[in-house]
């Protein structure tokens, strides 16, 4: 009997490969995601699915397709997928963890120089022929070397972070769900509580998944706590701040800076107030996309499916009670 496996995008070509070889799967031919109606029809026989994180697989869906034996998503970041129904019917879901660590953790990085140096303001100056001779107070920055960084969850890609601060000398806060005097150790660290970190830090950093517990965890008064020269980065996931708040924020010089590569929505439409100050850089969601990370995530992702279409445990099974 051979296995109908659906693929809400094209993998990489490398990963492609791979999954052909096993099975005749049917891939979305588009660069945008399949309609949810279609996403329905596609699953409703299916036996396996490849979904990326911009597909939502809710309860409907995984409650109507009789014969799914795996959901593997590209993807460490799994909020798409309600996992609860999934485990109901025991479908074990895959995602593709560590692999997408030092991508993302560089990005975070790339962001901070950024944001802090003002790059993108930099490169407007230079390039629309504002750029008369050298100023003694033109286009000032905020030091990153030696700053105060504050992550915000001390897991996989927060901890990448860190080691990647310690090279700037910085002073590093952290908070995390459980204690870890461990980690302290390690970067030279000190756990602290969120509001520590807010009021402390000079760069503030997310890095925690997406729960009912992080939605909007940064609002109006966790904002307010920040210092005015606050940069805020995020390259988690978007909802994790409440964006009108933060719009209000950044206009009103409450902090100084944010820069985002996920933001809520997403995409952000063009005429989004975000895009019109001056003190906020905008990513389309790019935290893992090198060549290199792109394409063992793929591979991760038809061995999961693989794994879960014979009934073997999946190579990266996602943790049921965390979503990690
Ligand atoms: C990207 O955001 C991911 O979760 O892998």
């Amino acid at each position: 009997m051979s296995l109908s496996v659906f693929v809400t995008r094209h993998l990489t070509p490398i990963a492609e490969e791979k999954l052909n070889s096993f099975c005749t799967p049917e891939y979305w031919p588009e660069d945008t995601p399949p309609p949810y109606e279609i996403l329905l029809e596609k699953t409703r026989h299916a036996d396996g699915l490849i979904c990326l994180l911009t597909d939502a697989i809710d309860a409907r869906l995984i409650n109507q397709a009789e014969n799914l034996k795996v959901i593997s998503q590209v993807a460490v970041g799994v909020d798409n997928i309600d996992l609860q129904a999934a485990e109901a019917r025991g479908i074990p879901v895959g995602h593709t963890p560590d692999l997408l660590t030092d991508a993302t953790a560089d990005l975070t990085f790339a962001l901070i120089l950024a944001a802090a140096r003002r790059l993108g303001e930099a490169i407007d100056y230079a390039r629309s022929g504002h750029w008369q001779t050298w100023g003694l107070t033109t286009l000032l920055g905020e030091s990153v070397h030696g700053a105060t960084l504050g992550i915000i969850g001390m897991g996989r890609i927060g901890q990448a972070v860190a080691r990647r601060a310690q090279g700037f000398e910085m002073r590093i806060l952290f908070t995390d769900l459980s204690a870890h005097p461990e980690r302290e150790g390690e970067f030279g660290a000190t756990q602290v509580t969120l509001e520590t970190l807010l009021k402390e830090s000079d760069i503030i950093s997310l890095h925690v998944p997406l729960t009912p517990s992080t939605a909007g965890m940064i609002g109006a008064d966790q904002l307010k706590s920040m210092k005015p020269h606050a940069v805020l980065v995020n390259a988690a996931r978007g909802p994790v701040i409440d964006t009108d708040a933060l719009v209000l924020a950044l206009e009103t010089g409450q902090i100084g800076y944010a820069a985002l590569d996920v933001t809520d929505p997403e995409p952000l439409p063009p005429t989004h107030p975000l895009y019109k100050l001056p003190n906020a850089l905008i990513l389309p969601h790019i935290g893992s996309a090198t060549r290199s990370t792109r394409d063992q995530m793929s591979l991760l992702a038809v061995d999961n499916l693989i794994a879960g279409l014979q009934g073997k445990p999946l190579p990266r099974a996602v943790a049921r009670s965390t979503g990690r």
